[in-house]
């Protein structure tokens, strides 16, 4: 499987649902809001927003969220997802969500990060994840 960088019109659609799930974002203990969105095998775009918790490690990263929303729509395979966080500093996903992202994507998928007026750079999944413990290990057995 390899995934090419989604054209500029699904990453424009990208964008603008990653900014509207941003805008929901329940983060009143770090201040802090993510929005995500993946896009699915069949052009699909499902979006995530940070869901956090007054038991502070129950909550949620958008890409989390993102990549449930793909799964409960019938997706299973993430082609491209785009994040972008508060603050002037790129979002790069954390390692949970990399690990996350893997389980529905491959090395090559592209990882688009963004800030309010656009992609700013296109990482690989490998390039965030090198040498990522995937399904494959376990079909292997
Ligand atoms: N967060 C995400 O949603 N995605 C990331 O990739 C990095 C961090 C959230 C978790 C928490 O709600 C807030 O950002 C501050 O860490």
């Amino acid at each position: 499987m390899t995934d090419t960088a989604p054209d500029t019109q699904q990453q424009t659609a990208l964008l603008h649902a990653a900014l509207a799930a941003r805008q929901r974002a329940h983060a009143p203990y770090s201040g802090f809001r993510v929005g995500a969105a993946v896009l699915d095998e069949a052009a699909r775009i499902h979006a995530g927003c940070n869901v956090e918790n007054a038991a502070y490690p129950q909550g949620l990263c958008a890409e989390a969220v993102a990549l449930g929303a793909m799964v409960v729509a019938g997706g299973r395979r993430a082609r491209a997802l785009l994040v972008l966080g508060d603050g002037k500093q790129l979002v790069t996903p954390c390692g949970g969500c990399r690990q996350k992202l893997r389980e529905f994507a491959d090395g090559a998928t592209p990882v688009l990060l963004a800030d309010a007026e656009g992609v700013r750079q296109v990482l690989t999944l490998d390039e965030l994840l090198p040498q990522a413990f995937a399904p494959a290990h376990l079909e292997a057995r």
